[in-house]
């Protein structure tokens, strides 16, 4: 019987613990989206220090503000580091820097300075391809002509082919657009790295040639996509051309020979 009993308490002492954080809108931590228990707490309050963690409820117990007795919640900071000074780069992230504005005139200013980095080899290419096929073509499409998968679902309109109206934007825009987004187009700065946005840029640039460059695999195929068109019928052209010098060059020469005759 005596072992019922304590069973019982052992019991009542899980159940009563379970309400400590009380569900209930009178209590001092309500909070309706805690489910009112915990299975071992540390692993989610933890015990460690958590960089730049703020505590801002003072009245919180310590497991639910990752402030453990050593830790300063209620010192004078608050915080157990301090936020770093406005403009401080991460070593190493220099090239996260980026100065221009998310406005119409840091766009154009960043289309005027900005020269693409990265040197197009068939590495380059084909790795800005694959990044521009993860990130972009459920929108722009494969082909860069605007018909995405989620467009042909319905769900956004289209950006637009990028050799319609988007074929003279400049590598700088481009990095801009990707870095802030435009319109409904969303930032894509905390995805891809600067380096691999450049990557894209070159990729964009290349489908702005038209809508067949999306199959260009190597260098060689980008420069014979970039070589300047060839006149329909150049044979023909530079033989009239010929002819006709040699013809005047034959006039030239009998006028030359009257004229000598003459004397
Ligand atoms: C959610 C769909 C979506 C995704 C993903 C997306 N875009 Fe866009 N993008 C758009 C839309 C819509 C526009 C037209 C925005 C406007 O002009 O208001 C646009 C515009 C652009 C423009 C033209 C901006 C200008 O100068 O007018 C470029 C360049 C561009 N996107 C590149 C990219 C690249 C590169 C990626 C991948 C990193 C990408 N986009 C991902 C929807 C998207």
């Amino acid at each position: 019987m005596r072992s019922i009993y304590s069973l019982l308490l052992l019991l009542s002492v899980f159940v009563l613990g379970a309400c400590s954080h009380s569900r209930h809108p009178d209590s001092l931590w309500y909070d309706p989206n805690n489910p009112g228990y915990e299975y071992a707490p540390a692993m989610y309050h933890s015990y460690p220090y958590e960089p730049l963690t703020q505590v801002t409820n003072e009245n919180a117990t310590s497991w639910y503000y990752n402030s453990t007795p050593y830790n300063d919640y209620k010192g004078k900071y608050k915080s157990n580091s301090l936020t770093p000074v406005a403009g401080t780069i991460a070593r190493g992230k220099l090239d996260y820097y980026f100065e221009y504005e998310n406005n119409d005139s840091g766009r154009a200013m960043a289309a005027r300075n900005l020269v693409n980095p990265i040197e197009l080899n068939d590495y380059t290419l084909n790795e800005g391809k694959r990044l521009f096929n993860l990130y972009c073509d459920h929108c722009h499409g494969e082909k860069g002509d605007g018909n995405g998968s989620l467009v042909e679902a319905g769900k956004i309109p289209t950006p637009g082919e990028y050799y319609g109206k988007l074929k003279d934007r400049e590598a700088g825009s481009i990095f801009h657009t990707i870095t802030y987004g435009k319109g409904i187009m969303g930032s894509h700065a905390s995805q891809l790295s600067p380096e691999q946005r450049w990557l894209i840029v070159n990729w964009v640039q290349i489908m702005q040639h038209g809508a067949e460059a999306y199959k260009i695999a190597s260098m060689s195929e980008y420069e014979a996509l970039t070589a300047p068109a060839q006149s329909e019928t150049p044979e023909m052209e530079s033989v009239q051309d010929t002819t006709a010098v040699e013809e005047v060059m034959e006039a030239v020469d009998s006028t030359n020979q009257m004229v000598e005759g003459e004397i």
